[in-house]
């Protein structure tokens, strides 16, 4: 099976935990894009949902799918998205799509946290994926000087304004071997929104696709 077969099985596998009635969270990027096609199919069992980004709110009104603000809501039972990189602890890099600041706020308010990926993107270190971390624009600089305190070589993702309206400096070289240290340490330079880090609130179960068939991790 192609890495897309596999993407779309994760996606498919994800539809047993999307409550009936309530409003489901939809994340960002390839997988994600695979996981909306199936909550088509199903979308007159569920109340609506909430997109972490401009892109995936485009995605679910083109089906027909009630897409709420995240501020007209009061829980979320359930948050699906996909995951650049994934540890057995089922701490997460996420943001190649760009959208990490909306995707962890939406994982903070979710009861669950479902992370669908296909087997690349398993490691048992965070770090070969470049970090991707949002910047207000004005700090680009001062920020890429404390990456590289950090020990990172941070590029700037080039022509990229995410939905928030802020850069992206995508950190390379880093081996991450404390997940929730680097975090917090991140969450504590001035001018950083969000950082790609998803330790301190990892993925509650990770359904990833494999070519033995998906495997339910957490
Ligand atoms: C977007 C993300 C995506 O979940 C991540 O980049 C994985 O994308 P894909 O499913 O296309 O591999 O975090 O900001």
């Amino acid at each position: 099976m192609g890495q897309d077969d596999l993407k779309r099985a994760a996606a498919r596998a994800a539809l047993d935990y999307v409550v009936a009635g309530r409003i489901v969270g939809v994340g960002t990027g390839s997988t994600a894009r695979c996981f909306i096609d199936a909550l088509a199919g199903i979308k007159d069992k569920i109340a609506g949902a909430v997109a972490s980004s401009e892109d995936t709110r485009r995605r679910l009104e083109a089906y027909g799918i009630k897409v709420y603000d995240l501020n007209d809501i009061d829980d979320l039972p359930v948050y699906i998205d996909g995951a650049d990189e994934i540890t057995p602890q089922l701490h997460m890099i996420k943001g190649g799509g760009g959208a990490l600041t909306r995707e962890k706020i939406i994982a903070a308010v979710t009861a669950k946290f479902v992370c669908i990926v296909d087997s690349s993107k398993s490691v048992d270190t965070l770090g070969r994926f470049p970090l991707p971390i949002e910047v207000i624009p004005m700090a680009r600089a001062q920020v890429a000087r404390e990456l590289m305190r950090l020990g990172g070589r941070p590029t700037l993702r080039e022509g990229f304004v995410t939905d928030n309206g802020n850069i992206i400096l995508d950190v390379h070289g880093l081996h991450i071997a404390d997940p929730v240290s680097l975090e917090t340490a991140l969450d504590h330079i001035v001018g950083i929104v969000a950082s790609g880090l998803f330790a301190r609130r990892p993925a509650d179960v990770c359904l990833m696709g494999t070519d033995k068939g998906v495997v339910t991790l957490g």
